[in-house]
């Protein structure tokens, strides 16, 4: 069964062999030649199809075993690029199927485990939280319990392993907007951009406690609970890092950054939320992939560190950049597609505003956004409007249906 799926999928790439001692062991590679068998789940997805590629080019001497189970979200065709490297292997499953995570992890000898596989989208948790508590939650401890009980097992147990959770701010619940016309932001790093902003004077630290509440950030909040326990209760090396929104290429064009470039090229309405006043931390998602590859390598076992871009945007004021930019690059006048914004009802329990505050990471390992704002966004941009078939394969069919459930009708 996982065999066949992983044909189907996923062709030429190295797949799960029925020839080896075990089904579940990756038959391409030669496992006791690598250095490390790292394991990176969702990595079909947006933010880990950047950490597989960042991984597979930078460390040769790795093997990397992408776990995916290919849903809705997940897109083998994010990793054309480096799908044939030698040391890139990939396996479909579902992180929730414990027989499968214990075989994956124990046949191929894991001993780094970067988790990114969730249901990730806030929207859908709205419609249909028991697959976010299932995915997100039940889904991160059948992995831990795996990886636990494969790495209890070794004559050296835990050392030099890692269990490292990606998650997000949301998990902090929201902030208020006490400056709604914009101070200046305390913090600057060399990618700041002129549009230097905050928009209150609180920040979410690491030690911020968990306040969630959609119930996408619940199960993210409750996955990070069961991480950091399995540290305290079985010694288990964990780390836990909590980062702000990421846009950039090869994102679902659900999520708001690809859903309006794709819009405002194709002349369709921006469904904006409210009055578009809600506050994000955006961060381009090859320097989030940076800061987990120098955790992964550096980061102190059982710690927490917030990833940031240092730059907070109202929901309005992005969907303008993004209108006067697309505009630019597709020749039209200034102003062409200011008329497509469209208000509509706002998401139920909207939070306010996320702001970040990643000086730990920028003074305990030397992490810094490396891109300014806007050349990020003109990067995105150029990149979704180069690559229009990537997105016209993923807006089809079962997409249209849902876009026109969560927006048309509002
Ligand atoms: N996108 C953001 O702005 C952001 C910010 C902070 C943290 N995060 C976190 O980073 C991680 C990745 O986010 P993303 O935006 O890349 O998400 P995504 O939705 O683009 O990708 C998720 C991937 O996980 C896979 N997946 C889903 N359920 C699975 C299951 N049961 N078993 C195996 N694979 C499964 C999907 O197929 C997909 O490839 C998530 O854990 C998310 O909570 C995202």
């Amino acid at each position: 069964m996982l065999l066949r799926q992983c044909l189907g999928n996923s062709g030429h790439i190295a797949i799960l062999s029925l020839h080896n001692q075990s089904r579940y062991q990756i038959s391409d590679n030669n496992m006791n030649n690598y250095k490390r068998n790292i394991l990176i789940t969702g990595g079909a997805g947006f933010i880990g199809s950047h950490v597989v590629r960042l991984f597979v080019r930078k460390y040769p001497e790795y093997h990397i075993i992408n776990l995916d189970k290919l849903t809705y979200a997940g897109n083998l065709a994010n990793l054309s690029d480096i799908e044939q490297a030698p040391n890139y292997s990939f396996v479909k499953a579902d992180i929730a199927d414990l027989d499968d995570m214990r075989h994956i992890i124990r046949d191929n000898n894991i001993d780094g485990i970067i988790h990114l596989a969730a249901e990730s989208h806030v929207d859908r948790s709205i419609r249909d939280p028991f697959t976010f508590a299932r995915t997100n939650v039940m889904g991160t401890l059948a992995l831990l319990q795996a990886a636990r009980e494969y790495w209890e097992s070794l004559p050296e147990k835990f050392e030099g392993k890692l269990f490292y959770h990606i998650s997000t701010d949301e998990v902090y619940g929201a902030l208020e907007l006490t400056a709604p016309q914009g101070i200046e932001s305390p913090f600057s790093t060399k990618a700041s951009s002129e549009h230097h902003h905050a928009y209150g004077e609180e920040f979410f630290v690491e030690s911020t406690p968990y306040n969630p509440h959609s119930p996408y950030s619940a199960s993210k909040a409750s996955s990070d609970h069961f991480v950091r326990a399995y540290h305290d209760t079985y010694g288990m090396p964990t780390l836990v890092t909590n980062c702000s929104n990421n846009y950039g290429p090869y994102q679902f064009p659900e999520k708001l950054i690809p859903l309006f470039i794709n819009n405002i090229r194709h002349r369709k309405p921006l469904p904006v939320y409210g009055k578009g006043e809600n506050v994000r931390d955006w961060l381009f998602v090859e320097d989030h992939a940076r800061a987990i590859d120098l955790i992964f390598h550096k980061g102190k076992v059982a710690d927490t560190y917030n990833i940031g871009g240092f730059n907070e945007w109202k929901n309005i004021d992005i969907i303008k950049v993004l209108i006067r930019t697309v505009d630019r690059l597709l020749g039209n006048p200034e102003g062409y597609s200011d008329s497509l914004i469209t208000y509509v009802t706002d998401r139920a329990g909207h939070d306010l505003r996320y702001a970040i505050d990643s000086r730990k990471l920028q003074k305990e390992l030397g992490w810094e956004p490396s891109l300014q704002f806007e050349e990020g966004i003109e990067r995105t941009v150029k990149w979704y409007l180069d690559n229009q078939p990537w997105v016209d394969r993923i807006t089809s069919g079962d997409y249209q249906k849902y876009y026109e459930e969560m927006y048309a009708n509002r």
